[in-house]
């Protein structure tokens, strides 16, 4: 044991062999000491079923979405394209330990050495499998930071399917080269709002300077998707099948803190729709629903609080109300967060399964101005190398928040947080923090309040 120890002490990277990458996606439904409440359909009022999704999408991901299964066995052709990435390292972050002259010991898990550089392929490859297996040739979605829909491009190029991205306006404008990787990758993008869908066209003439958001960018996919039998809608983020698929994230992670011979005490991730937090988290929650001691933290911009200022309430997942209805903590449909670089944050609600945990206790957060997350990203550039993305680097931040204190209390703590993505494509961002120009937003009370208009009238949950 001791062995170990000195080994890992000395060790930077952790690394599993590809016949070790997990080959089962864990189930926290199983799990859960309350049980989600259910999706609603907007006209009864009553529980969605299967055929209201039909439409939508397949019904294997149906199937997982209600599934109370504790494991879910991933399919050979997916685990196969896994390993062109899969497993992804873990890292002590020595340096960056060195850096601000911690005690505590700080791990990362690095999702960003996938093809397109975040954890979204996880899910992305999984889900056009199963709609190429049922059918579908074609899958619609929204994308933020365009991380989203790269991966979507990737994985339906890989498998052999059409893919229109609607891609949020800032983004769009932000990171042209995004959208080249999505069309390298052969998918069709366009700037959402846009004129190709009913609901975009209206969101345009009413607001021609909309900067878009994930919530208007997904009732475009959505009804894209609704109106053609060819194409079902995919989301990447927020549903119980995707944070499903991304539990290889931290299945993966546990077996490597045990090769440093470690736990952590506090696991630490960004969180926009939820998908990598809880690929990260939610193996470990297993271990804290079971007894052990883990603080798990959610990190959200201020620009867009959901899980800190947000309330917990049935809401739809889109601007302009296609979805079902979803029980999650939010800010209202129609609020359109201001446009801060963690495009993949900017998202009005957050996933049913952590709002649960949220409620129950179980994983806290916090909220970051988006230039303390900038001055984090460049500190941990300088001392680990890796630039990150905007959206990561709020975990990078609450990691760094939650050394100081404790060794503000003279304690030593054992952290781990998800690197969900590396930072190449949003050089933009970094300029604008040089230059000084990045704005604080933290969202301000009438705007709040104003948004949360949008949800009275709507059913409440028990
Ligand atoms: C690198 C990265 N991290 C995090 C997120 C936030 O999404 P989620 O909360 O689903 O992980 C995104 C979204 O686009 C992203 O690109």
């Amino acid at each position: 044991m001791q062995q170990t120890r000195a080994r890992a002490a000395s060790q930077t990277k952790f690394l599993l062999e590809e016949s070790q990458l997990p080959r089962r996606w864990y189930n926290i439904r199983s799990d859960m000491p309350t049980a989600p409440l259910p999706v609603l359909h907007p006209g009864t009022g009553q529980p969605v079923g299967p055929d209201d999704l039909a439409p939508l999408f397949p019904m294997e991901l149906i199937g997982q979405e209600v599934s109370e299964e504790a494991e879910i066995a991933i399919p050979e052709e997916v685990l196969e394209i896994y390993r062109l990435w899969r497993p992804t390292p873990l890292y002590r972050a020595s340096r960056l330990e060195a850096a601000i002259g911690t005690r505590s010991r700080i791990f990362y898990k690095y999702e960003g050495v996938s093809p397109p550089g975040s954890h979204k392929p996880n899910t992305a490859v999984a889900q056009a499998f199963y709609n190429r297996q049922e059918g579908r040739t074609r899958l619609s979605t929204e994308t933020g930071a365009g991380q989203w829909g790269s991966a979507l491009a990737f994985a339906c190029k890989l498998l052999g399917l059409e893919c229109k991205v609607y891609m949020v306006r800032v983004s769009y404008e932000q990171k042209p080269f995004r959208r080249s990787l999505i069309e390298a990758w052969a998918a069709e993008v366009v700037s959402s709002p846009s004129e190709d869908t009913q609901c975009g066209r209206a969101i345009r003439e009413e607001h021609p300077d909309s900067p878009g958001s994930l919530g208007i960018a997904i009732s475009e996919a959505v009804e894209d998707a609704a109106g053609r039998d060819d194409t079902a809608y995919s989301l990447g983020s927020v549903l119980n099948h995707v944070l499903l698929h991304q539990t290889v994230i931290g299945q993966e992670a546990l077996a490597q803190m045990e090769l440093a011979g470690a736990f952590p005490d506090v696991v630490i991730g960004c969180v926009g729709g939820g998908s990598n937090f809880a690929g990260l988290a939610f193996p470990f929650m297993r271990e804290k629903i079971a007894g052990r001691e883990i603080d798990v933290l959610a990190c959200e911009p201020t620009a867009c609080p959901t899980l800190t200022r947000g309330l917990f309430a049935y809401d739809f997942g889109d601007t302009s109300k296609l979805t079902p209805l979803v029980p999650m903590h939010t800010l209202g449909h129609d609020f359109v967060p201001a446009p801060i670089h963690a495009g993949g944050l900017r998202y009005h609600g957050v996933a049913p399964l952590i709002s649960q945990l949220v409620r129950d206790g179980l994983i806290r957060a916090e909220a970051y101005l988006q230039n303390d997350v900038f001055a984090s990203a460049v500190l941990f550039a300088g001392s680990e190398g890796i630039l990150p993305a905007p959206e990561a680097a709020h975990a990078i931040h609450g990691t760094l928040q939650v050394a100081k204190a404790a060794d503000e209390a003279g304690e030593e703590r054992t952290i781990l947080f998800n690197l969900s993505g590396h930072g190449h494509f949003d050089m933009a961002a970094y300029d604008n923090y040089f230059a000084g120009k990045l704005e604080d937003v933290a969202l301000d009370e009438d705007e709040m309040s104003r948004a949360l208009h949008a949800i009275e009238g709507l059913p409440s949950p028990a």
